[in-house]
């Protein structure tokens, strides 16, 4: 079972005032799958996941959810159509304890629904449910990672855009993120689209995969198809 939505992103062309950065980019994601958007520094994921959350209004092109276009709605309005945004950066309210980070993450769910879901975070995340009561700015950056992902999942998404949640995280904590993403794929049916430069840890846990370079669309296919081509690998992804 999925509680994903759909999502495509039809020829879109963005950027920041007279400053194209994105340039005819399309991408297809199933409901309940994993698509990694790839590429070297500045090639225009960041702005591509922007636009997607109705930060960036694209000058063309359409970003459909299960159908509908929402390439010109308010981000809060997209965010409320189902699309949670976890931004770079681990950004967590440093002063907050991470009982009062999730708690303003379930301020979009009608209040009814709220202390189940708290809790059902905190049997997902043991680690969040031990410090609940500790300043996020105590946390280890893995730890503050999973509160962004735990934060943003409470607004009860269909679709996740993930950006470089593997920034500056030690190897091993690098894993245990991919495998929480992964799991929210399996476990919760999530729609999610993933953006870092590690290619490789990224590919290990894609559907697909959509590499950019320069704004453009250079390579799309499987995500075992882009692991196992070395000129790409060598020329785009960095392994
Ligand atoms: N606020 C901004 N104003 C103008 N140009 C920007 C801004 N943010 C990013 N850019 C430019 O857009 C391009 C793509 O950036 P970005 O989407 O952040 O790439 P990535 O996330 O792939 O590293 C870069 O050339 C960058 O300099
Ligand atoms: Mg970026």
């Amino acid at each position: 079972m999925s509680s994903g939505a759909s999502l495509a992103v039809h020829d879109i062309t963005s950027g920041y005032g007279t400053v194209q950065v994105l340039d005819g980019v399309s991408l297809t994601a199933d409901p309940g799958t994993i698509t990694a958007v790839l590429g070297a520094n500045g090639a225009g994921k960041t702005t591509l996941l922007r636009t997607i959350g109705g930060f960036l209004r694209p000058s063309r092109g359409r970003v459909l959810l299960d159908g509908t276009d929402v390439a010109h709605r308010r981000p809060e309005d997209i965010a409320r159509s189902g699309v949670a945004h976890v931004p770079e950066g681990q950004g967590v309210i440093t002063e907050l304890t991470v009982a009062e980070n999730l708690r303003l993450g379930a301020m979009l769910r009608p209040r009814a629904g709220r202390a189940a879901a708290l809790d059902e975070t905190y049997q997902r995340f043991g680690a969040l449910a031990e410090r609940r009561n500790l300043a996020a700015g105590s946390l280890s950056g893995g730890e503050r990672q999973m509160l962004v992902i735990a934060r943003a999942l409470l607004a009860a998404p269909r679709v996740l855009l993930l950006d470089e949640p593997s920034l500056g995280l030690a190897p091993k904590i690098v894993a245990s993120v991919m495998d929480l993403v992964r799991r929210l794929r399996d476990e919760v049916g999530l729609t999610i689209v993933l953006v870092e430069q590690n290619a490789r840890s990224a590919l290990s846990i894609a559907d697909q995969g959509v590499v950019l370079n320069l704004g453009r669309v250079v390579a799309r296919d499987q995500a075992s198809v882009l692991a196992a081509d070395e000129a790409l690998r060598r020329h785009y992804l960095g392994f």
